[in-house]
């Protein structure tokens, strides 16, 4: 049978109806998820991109950096006649990749771009953590503002306030610029030193690395030893300029009133943040790991050798969303009812009534008979479905140009012209 079994740690996404459907695997939920944050990000002045699901393995090392999980091994590789790829771990690197690739500095400044897709990590999988997940992504290329910040971050609690997730916290830091950053690390590479030996194998690289990233270590080891060695935070060791920029970031969200929570220990699992960083985490979750998370990256187009290009951006995990909103007992919209069910009473009406419904999908949802029945099975049939009108076609009614329509819901039957079909459906509730 493990031939025929998909890889660990993907998913295939179900329809309704499929047994043992799980909420995070919904294929109606990812699409309403897609549409919800399509909307709220597009009336943001959002545009739509897509880049490739694999890039030249350089793009994630340089983007996403050498000291980080996802390079150190989490990448999916794959060669192919002499180039060597990676399936993209996420969304960020890879579209300012296409940014830089393809001019967009054109576009007016600053530009707002979002993307939806499947993100490839060969992390150990467990519930809301696999190999093959989708994000949200939203970026904004071209501007420093903090107001930009502030509104990215808005943009993501409005996507959240539109799904009805509520038991949510957002938690904001700054990891400031890379200057005050390497202050920062030359500080915990001090601190740490001296016990390197109690640190894991992992945190050991990271010292020499990226220190910072120790502090987010998933080993109880190295938690014990930051427990008992008390560092100070990043937020303490942030330049006048990083600290400036952080304060109007947390004014504006005050003024608006989204309320966070200042995280002064935000690190995040990317090498190319610089200021402005936070994720959001919800009950449903778990405490280690986010729904999202984001921040601003201004030297990322120059890593990628582009042009100086600031930017920030967030990306949701689309399954873990959808684990939030079940675990709030949040359901998905109703898909869209049966508008009419076109039911053939003889063998040779299945063709005509095929035909109607056929016509009838340019109003809404439209099913046809595979076989003739009787007009009371038809009906039975169609109240199953949920259907608002049925229309019934035998071999009279076909030679004379009508139809049988009867309204479900108030019980009212007419015959009525082929041809009034459409406007017949369209003028009643
Ligand atoms: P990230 O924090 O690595 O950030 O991932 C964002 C979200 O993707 C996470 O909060 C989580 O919901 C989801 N996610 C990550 N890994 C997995 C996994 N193995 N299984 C399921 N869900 C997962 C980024 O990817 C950045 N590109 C975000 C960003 C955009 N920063 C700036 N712009």
């Amino acid at each position: 049978m493990s031939g025929i079994r998909r890889p660990k740690g993907t998913q295939d996404l179900l329809p309704d109806g499929s047994p043992q459907l799980k909420a995070e695997f919904s294929a109606r939920g990812h699409r309403h998820l897609v549409e919800l944050a399509a909307k709220v990000l597009e009336n943001a002045g959002a545009q739509y991109i897509q880049t490739p699901m694999f890039e030249m393995v350089e793009v994630i090392k340089r983007g996403v950096g050498d000291s980080t999980d996802i390079v150190r091994k989490e990448m999916f590789t794959a060669r192919a006649q002499g180039d060597e790829f990676i399936l993209r771990p996420e969304g960020t690197a890879p579209i300012v990749r296409a940014f830089v690739e393809n001019g967009l500095k054109q576009l007016p400044a600053p530009a707002k771009l979002w993307t939806y897709g499947a993100m490839f990590r060969a992390e150990r999988p467990q519930k809301g953590r696999y190999r093959q997940f989708h994000q949200l992504d939203y970026e904004v290329l071209g501007s420093d503002d903090p107001l930009i910040d502030a509104e990215a971050i808005a943009l993501m609690m409005q996507v959240i306030d539109r799904l009805g997730v509520k038991k949510i916290e957002l938690k904001l830091g700054s990891v400031g610029d890379p200057e005050d950053r390497q202050g920062y690390n030359q500080y915990l590479r001090d601190l740490f030193s001296p016990h390197e030996e109690r640190l894991s194998e992992d945190s050991k690289a990271r010292l020499v690395l990226n220190p910072m990233r120790i502090l987010d270590s998933k080993s109880q080891s190295d938690q014990d030893l930051i427990a008992e060695l008390q560092p100070r935070m990043m937020l303490d060791h942030l330049g006048e300029a990083a600290s400036a920029h952080f304060k109007q970031v947390c004014e504006h969200l005050s003024t608006w009133g989204i309320p966070y929570t200042i995280d002064p220990s935000i690190v995040r699992g990317l090498d190319y943040y610089r200021r402005t960083a936070w994720e959001i985490h919800h009950e449903g979750v778990g405490a280690k790991s986010a729904l999202g998370g984001g921040g601003r990256y201004d030297g990322l187009a120059e890593l990628l050798g582009g042009p100086h290009t600031p930017g920030i951006g967030w990306a949701f995990g689309i399954e873990r969303l959808l684990i939030a909103m079940e675990a709030e007992g949040v359901t998905l919209p109703e898909p869209e009812g049966l508008l009419l069910y076109v039911a053939a009473l003889d063998e040779s009406t299945l063709g005509v009534a095929a035909k109607l419904a056929f016509e009838a999908r340019q109003n809404g949802k439209a099913e046809f008979s595979y076989r003739p029945k009787a007009p009371g099975k038809h009906i039975g049939d169609a109240l199953k479905k949920n259907a608002r009108y049925v229309a019934l076609i035998g071999s009279s009614e076909a030679e004379a140009g009508t139809v049988t329509l009867k309204n479900l819901q108030s019980g009212e039957q007419r015959t009525i012209q082929q041809t009034e079909l459409l406007s017949n459906l369209q003028g009643t509730p």
